[in-house]
C-alpha cells in the first residue's frame, strides 16, 4: 500500500478500474491497470438492479472469486455491499471474506461515521479503501446522485471525512461526484491518494465503471464519461449478422 503513498508524492496518477468477472479483470490486468475494483455498482451494469442497495454480499463474493482468477498484477478490490458493515465486528467479518474470494484490500461508504469500521478492519491486516462525496449506497435517502462539495460548509465536511479516513488507516480514498475545488483542497491536504470519480482533475487518480467506458451499458451513462468505444454498438451489430447469416434466405 506503501505504492500507493510513493506514487502521490512523485505526482503518478493511480488508474482504477472496475471488473466483475473473469475476462474483463484479465484484460484490464493485462492492460496495465493498478487497482481492479469489485465494486457494487455490478449491482446495476451486470445484475440489472435500479441502483446498488439491492446487492446481496453473496453476490460480492461470487463476483470477487471470479474476478481474481482473472488478476495477477494489479491490486483487487472489492466492496463491502451496503449493510455488511454496520458495526466494526461485522465489518471485519465480511472483509475476511472478501479476502478469502480473492480480494487483497476492501472498500466501504462512508467518511467521520465509520472509523471505527476502517479501524477495526486495517487493525485485522486488511488494507482499505475509503469512500466519501456521494454515495451511492446513500441514493435512495439522498434522492438522488447529487454533486457534493459545492459550499463552503459541504466542502469542510469533506475534507474533515477524508482526514478522519485517513487518520483510521485507509490507504486510499474515492471522492465521488465531488466538486473540482473541494476535491482539488482534499488532495492537497492528506497523505493518502484520492481516486476521482465525476471529481475533477486535481485528484492522484482516476477511477470508472468500466461499462461507462467502454459502452456496455448504453441505457445510461454518467455526464463526466466520454467512453472510448460502443460496445453495446458491436455486440448489435454482431448479433444481427449471425441472425441474418443464420436465417439465410427463405428455405
Ligand atoms: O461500485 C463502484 O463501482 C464504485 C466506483 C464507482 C468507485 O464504488
Amino acid at each position: 500500500m506503501e505504492d500507493f503513498r510513493a506514487k502521490k508524492r512523485r505526482r503518478e496518477r493511480i488508474t482504477a478500474l472496475t471488473a466483475y468477472d473473469y475476462p474483463t479483470a484479465r484484460l484490464l490486468d493485462e492492460s496495465g491497470i493498478d487497482i481492479i475494483l469489485v465494486g457494487d455498482s455490478l449491482g446495476m451494469v451486470v445484475l440489472g438492479y435500479t441502483d446498488t442497495t439491492e446487492v446481496k454480499f453473496e453476490e460480492m463474493l461470487h463476483h470477487t472469486r471470479a474476478a481474481a482468477r482473472g488478476v495477477k498484477r494489479a491490486l483487487l478490490v472489492a466492496d463491502l455491499s451496503i449493510g455488511t458493515y454496520d458495526i466494526p465486528e461485522e465489518a471485519v467479518a465480511n472483509a475476511r471474506q472478501l479476502v478469502e474470494a480473492g480480494a487483497q484490500a476492501v472498500k466501504l461508504e462512508g467518511g467521520a461515521s465509520h472509523v471505527a469500521q476502517i479501524r477495526a478492519i486495517v487493525g485485522a491486516g486488511i488494507p482499505l479503501m475509503a469512500h466519501i462525496g456521494m454515495l451511492p449506497q446513500s441514493v435512495r435517502a439522498e434522492g438522488g446522485y447529487k454533486v457534493k462539495g459545492r459550499g463552503a460548509a459541504e466542502a469542510e465536511r469533506l475534507l474533515a471525512d477524508a482526514r478522519a479516513v485517513e487518520d483510521a488507516g485507509a490507504f486510499s480514498v474515492v471522492l465521488e461526484i465531488v466538486a473540482a475545488e473541494a476535491a482539488r483542497q482534499i488532495t492537497d491536504a492528506i497523505g493518502i491518494p484520492t481516486i476521482g470519480i465525476g471529481s475533477g482533475e486535481h485528484c492522484d487518480g482516476q477511477i470508472l465503471v468500466t461499462h461507462d467506458l467502454i459502452g456496455l451499458y448504453p441505457w445510461f451513462t454518467p455526464k463526466f464519461v466520454s467512453p472510448e468505444v460502443q460496445v453495446a454498438e458491436e455486440i448489435r451489430r454482431a448479433a444481427r449478422i449471425f441472425i441474418e447469416r443464420t436465417r439465410g434466405p427463405v428455405r
